[in-house]
């Protein structure tokens, strides 16, 4: 049977915690006491999300001004940065026990709930954003690092006086021109930069064509309600390249690789919306490559659920199976080249 939403009332600050070893972070959301069932937007405008490196400057305003108000907003306002950041963690480092059985912990990474977890987190993000600033056009970026425009940490995101800075980075990594290398383990390859483009776009290719050709092989295993989720497994696009860019951008030097290369940590960096939206991207991407790439038909996981806050601070309960489309949701991807698709290895 599916993952069902948590109770958010049993969210154990001490297991978290535990696996984390740092007694410091706490991650549970405010309580409430009303959770709704979560309904199509109306049909409508059209949110076009845009690659972060191509924006212009009207643009970058806009955005900057939005995440400014949200990180202004209390702490204690699920719609707050403070608050956005830390459903990672919840979600991420165990938070939550599934409905019914303690003994299991609720996890978004490692399987099938991986694409699906992350879509609806940017989805009430960028709900929230807008409302912030009255625009319910606006529309996040994504960091388009699977193309040589968008190799290296957009621009926006590295001036240390606006909102989408993050100061706990790897310098090196986020000095301008650096450029991404998509299975980064740890060391930087002594490599120049055009055989590290090359080697991007191969890893693309396996990504999402050649390494790819089954819901299973890309959105990952399955994980069902009372299973434990290493029994399950991630997909090979979870492995590489999403986890790679979240090392490539954390720290090295203060492990384990802060913020963004922690899972408890890691939605803390405003590049980390910007990160998923490109994943989120490419999901979508990945469903019109043919063959047998398209979602899982299986009812456990079109019926997993999952709750958050939405735009005027609501418990919302949503399920896999109504954001398959994102159009539906009231959102699509600036359309850029897929320079990794004829790049065979
Ligand atoms: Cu929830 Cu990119 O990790």
């Amino acid at each position: 049977s599916p993952v069902r939403a948590p109770d958010l009332s049993t969210c154990d600050e001490e297991t978290v915690q535990q696996i984390i070893g740092n007694s410091a972070t706490r991650c549970c959301p405010p309580l409430s006491k009303t959770m709704v069932d979560f309904k199509l937007p109306k049909p409508g405008t059209i949110r076009v999300r845009p690659a972060a490196h191509l924006v212009d400057k009207a643009y970058e305003a806009k955005f900057k001004k939005a995440l400014e108000l949200m990180k202004a907003l209390p702490d204690d306002d699920p719609r707050s940065f403070t608050q956005q950041a830390k459903i990672h963690c919840a979600y991420c480092s165990y938070a939550y026990d599934q409905i019914g059985l303690p003994d299991e912990l609720v996890s978004a990474h490692g399987s099938w709930l991986f694409f699906p977890f992350h879509r609806w987190y940017l989805y009430f993000f960028e709900r929230i954003l807008g409302k912030l600033i009255d625009d319910p056009t606006f529309a996040m970026p994504f960091w388009n690092w699977d193309s040589a425009g968008g190799m290296s940490m957009p621009s926006m995101y590295t001036d240390p006086k606006s909102p989408l800075y993050d100061k706990v980075r790897d310098a090196v990594h986020v000095a301008p021109g650096a450029m991404v290398d998509l299975d980064y383990g740890g060391t930087d390859e002594k490599i120049t930069k055009e055989q590290q483009l090359k080697q991007n776009l191969t890893i693309m290719y396996t990504a999402m064509v050649s390494g790819s050709s089954s819901a299973k092989l890309f959105l990952g295993d399955p994980y069902e309600s009372g299973k434990n989720v290493e029994q399950s497994g991630g997909g090979r696009f979870e492995s590489v390249p999403h986890g790679p860019v979240h090392m490539w951008v954390g720290d090295r030097k203060q492990p384990p690789g802060l913020n963004m290369g922690a899972l408890y940590s890691a939605g803390r960096d405003p590049v980390f919306y910007a990160h998923h939206s490109n994943c989120d991207r490419l999901w979508n991407v990945w469903k019109t490559l043919g063959g047998n790439r398209k979602d899982f038909s299986h009812k456990d996981w079109l019926d997993s659920e999952f709750a958050f806050y939405d735009e005027n601070a609501q418990l919302v309960k949503v399920k896999v199976g109504d954001c398959l489309d994102s159009k539906k949701l009231g959102y699509v991807y600036q359309d850029v080249e897929l320079e990794w698709l004829g790049k065979r290895p």
